[in-house]
């Protein structure tokens, strides 16, 4: 029986799961697409999972106490889950961005009391779209807030927290909504923690799960393609960097999506399925849709909607529609 949550951290996780069969069918392919609704979360995206389990699991080990401040790199929505949780328990929290990502996501953990500083690009750097490099500068001056601030820095690229949040509740809430009806799992590496979190979930639940990796087609340097600019539109991800989290045995294939297939994929996922997500959501389920019209075709396919396409309404992305 549903309760009265004591906050809204209790509201985080949960998701629903849908079954995208009106894409599928669209697409002229065979098989099933099953996603969870990740945008459904507080902060809009599935982050605030990641955010949650790192708080906790830092105050479970004596690593983060009252009064002191958290520091995170972001594109956004880590930083909203951190807002959003360090809000509800009383921490101060200091959110690292590029000024390359959309200014919707800055005002966003503004609003939920953060601090926010903006970090200028790369020379060269095109707004929307942050590079490995861009990054790169973000990390030097998280690093340097934290050592400043005495802060706790809650590290999505290299706390196994972020895998944890996955691990034991994505992949367990998938593998209990589809009755372990799951063939294959897909997901767009950013930091890697969904993908490591959720495929070394799934394969103990059942080891032959296969788990694609999916990357933009100008930056898939797991799939060992030669990287010429890595610019691209998917924000949240492809940053062509190694990622310490993610263990590359679990890795099963991988598939490439260009910025113009996210886009169109999300756009449709809006008119036939009524999900209105962001750019990532668009490349898992256009990845999906590959594999269904190619080698997975008949099976059943998880994945998640990572975040809401609220905020990208400034991008192209749901623009001259
Ligand atoms: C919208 C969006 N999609 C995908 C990702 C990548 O997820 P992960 O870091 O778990 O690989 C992120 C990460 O920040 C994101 O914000």
């Amino acid at each position: 029986m549903s309760r009265i949550l004591k906050s809204v951290n209790e509201a985080i996780g949960n998701t629903p799961m849908v079954h995208l069969s009106r894409i599928a069918a669209q697409a002229g392919v065979e098989g099933n697409i099953f996603a969870k609704m990740e945008y459904l979360n507080p902060g809009f995206s599935k982050k605030d999972r990641v955010a949650l389990q790192m708080i906790e699991e830092a105050e479970e080990a004596g690593l983060l106490k009252k009064g002191q401040a958290v520091v995170e790199l972001t594109s956004g929505n880590t930083g909203t889950g951190l807002s959003i949780v360090c809000a509800v328990k009383g921490y101060h929290f200091i959110a690292c961005m590029s000024k390359g990502n959309s200014t919707e996501r800055a005002r966003m953990m503004k609003a939920l009391g953060a601090e926010v500083v903006l970090v200028d690009q790369a020379p060269g750097s095109v707004k929307g779209q942050v590079s490995g490099e861009d990054l790169a500068r973000v990390e030097e001056t998280a690093q340097r807030i934290t050592r400043e601030r005495g802060a706790f820095r809650a590290d999505q690229f290299n706390l196994a927290a972020t895998v944890n949040a996955h691990e034991q509740h994505t992949a367990k809430e998938m593998w209990e909504q589809a009755s372990g009806n799951i063939d294959v799992f897909v997901d767009f590496l950013g930091s890697g923690s969904t993908f490591q979190g959720c495929a070394s979930g799934l394969k103990k639940f059942r080891k032959d799960i296969r788990c694609y990796a999916v990357e933009p087609c100008a930056a898939a340097i797991y799939a060992g393609h030669c990287i010429t600019d890595g610019a691209h539109k998917i924000q949240g991800g492809g940053y062509s960097m190694d990622l310490p989290l993610v263990d590359k045995t679990l890795i099963d294939g991988f598939i490439q999506v260009s910025d113009g297939e996210a886009i169109e994929t999300a756009r449709a996922l809006a008119r036939t399925e009524g999900v209105f997500a962001g750019f990532s959501s668009g490349a898992n389920v256009c990845a999906a849709l590959k594999l269904l019209g190619g080698i997975e075709r008949g099976k059943n396919i998880v994945l998640t909607l990572n975040d809401s396409g609220l905020k990208y309404l400034s991008t192209d992305l749901y623009e001259d529609l």
